[in-house]
């Protein structure tokens, strides 16, 4: 197959940025994306000019370092990461926008590289979970309902890529604040920190400069993980929740938690 791409080219975080027109041929249909950009690499270095810096690391949908804005949809075509996006998925002769993903959150460090430590800022922020290390405890001493530990497991499973960040028009990172907020807040294990990790991840996110929530869904809609937008309901319950706990608080109703 060939493509004819237009790729984003930024020497570095200060420099100005420009789209620059590459054409490839002889790529395997069966070729990931980020296969067919290593292709582009090789015939870039042979010809003595600068490969394209993009970022990759497991190549298998699970560790989220590899997101990339082609053609305007954060990760490509399919609800998956971009290393699971196959150049079969394009037509023959296609042209392909590839830019960073887009967001005052993400800063772009180098060509296709953005800087995403702010969602882990935004983790670090939820602080740590105060269980008593030592022997594994016995599981029946702690009962789970299994509707709450599955819906704990469907928000555990982000991989932190910025998709969502990146699909939503407001740059919200509200989709996965409440995936983090979400697995942690709904166990027992969770809940000894539950309000100050609800009003500590809200204050971060809202530091990193990330938008608010409008409910466009368009975060769902590029999450590969498919993470439901109901961790966002989840997050400003918790969060109202913690604010009340911390007014009460003040006035002397009730002991710190
Ligand atoms: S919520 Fe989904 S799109 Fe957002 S960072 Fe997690 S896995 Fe990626
Ligand atoms: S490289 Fe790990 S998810 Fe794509």
């Amino acid at each position: 197959m060939r493509f004819k791409l237009h790729i984003w080219r930024q020497d570095d975080p200060s420099a100005e940025g420009r789209f620059e027109r590459y054409d490839v041929d002889d790529i395997d249909p069966d070729a990931s994306f980020l296969e067919m950009l290593d292709v582009l690499n090789y015939r870039l270095i042979a010809a003595g000019e600068d490969p394209i810096a993009f970022d990759s690391d497991c190549r298998e949908g699970i560790c989220g370092a590899c997101g990339l804005l082609i053609d305007g949809i954060p990760h490509g075509p399919g609800q998956a990461t971009t290393c699971q996006v196959f150049m079969r998925e394009f037509a023959d002769g296609a042209e392909i926008r590839v830019e960073p993903f887009q967001s005052a959150g993400f800063p772009v460090l180098r060509d296709l590289v953005i800087d995403r430590s702010a969602l882990d800022r935004i983790i670090q922020a939820g602080g740590y979970i105060t269980v008593t290390a030592g022997p594994k405890p016995e599981p029946n001493a702690t009962p789970v309902h299994p509707e709450v530990q599955q819906a704990a497991m469907d928000a555990a499973v982000c991989i932190g890529c910025g998709a969502c960040v990146a699909a939503c028009p407001n740059g919200s990172a509200m989709l996965f604040t409440g995936a983090k907020l979400t697995h942690l807040n709904l166990l027992p294990q969770g809940q000894p920190e539950r309000f100050h990790r609800a009003r500590s991840m809200v204050r971060a996110m809202d530091e990193e400069g990330f938008g608010g929530c409008t409910n466009h869904g368009e975060c769902e809609y590029a999450c590969p993980q498919e993470i439901s937008i109901k961790v966002i309901g989840e997050l400003n319950r918790e969060y109202r929740k913690a604010m009340v706990e911390k007014l009460r608080r003040r006035r002397g109703f009730m002991k710190p938690q």
